[in-house]
């Protein structure tokens, strides 16, 4: 009898150990999220590889899910942090670069990645609010937060709308109490 041995590689990469992968996966990782947003200009702010290392994954802010057999990302969203505080004196992480890459689409990953940006984010500040701004024209990620649990509001006072440099009709979520 022919044993079977089967290797699985949990496919969800969090925050803490995304910094700890080797350079060069974590580097195809920042690439690839990099090419993903350009193809969407008008919805999400754009990121090179390098800022996506330095600023998000490094500090420990990012989450990933990488196909280990075909060797090309799933999925990725990162926490930025906004300097300052706002009104209730509480640190504000901004959730974003939300993106599941085409082919993975509508399988529930872009929810998953929600909720472990979301455990992310209350790791590194259990006090902290979460936050996402949309393109109020974005209707998908809008609905996926909003079955999620988050709750429109208004932005917090220290956060500027970058999104089309204020131009753009944008919808702040608060994501701080997610269904998890
Ligand atoms: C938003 C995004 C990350 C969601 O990823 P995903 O892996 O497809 O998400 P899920 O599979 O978890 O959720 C899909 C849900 O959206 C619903 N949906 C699909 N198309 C939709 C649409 N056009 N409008 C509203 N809901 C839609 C599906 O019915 C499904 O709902 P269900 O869970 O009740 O069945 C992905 O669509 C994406 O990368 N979009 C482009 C980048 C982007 O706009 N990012 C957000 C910036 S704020």
């Amino acid at each position: 009898m022919v044993e079977q041995k089967i290797i699985t590689i949990n496919p969800l990469i969090y925050g803490q150990d995304l910094l700890n992968l080797n350079d060069q996966l974590k580097w195809q990782i920042a690439f690839a999220v990099s090419d993903l947003l350009k193809q969407h200009q008008g919805h999400m702010l754009q990121f090179n590889g390098y800022q996506l290392v330095e600023k998000f994954i490094n500090p420990g802010l990012a989450v990933a899910m990488w196909d280990y057999q075909n060797k090309t990302l799933m999925a990725f969203a990162k926490n930025a942090p906004w300097p300052g505080a706002n009104e209730y004196g509480q640190q504000v992480l901004e959730f974003g670069s939300w993106i599941t890459a085409p082919g993975y689409e509508n399988k529930g990953i872009g929810t998953l990645m929600a909720k472990a940006a979301a455990i992310t984010a209350n790791c590194f500040d259990p006090n902290s609010q979460l936050i996402a701004v949309c393109a109020g024209d974005n209707t998908k990620p809008i609905d996926v937060l909003k079955k999620l649990g988050a709750i429109e509001t208004e932005k917090p006072s220290n956060v500027q709308i970058l999104l089309g440099e204020g131009q753009a009709k944008v919808i702040v979520l608060d994501m701080s109490h997610l269904n998890l």
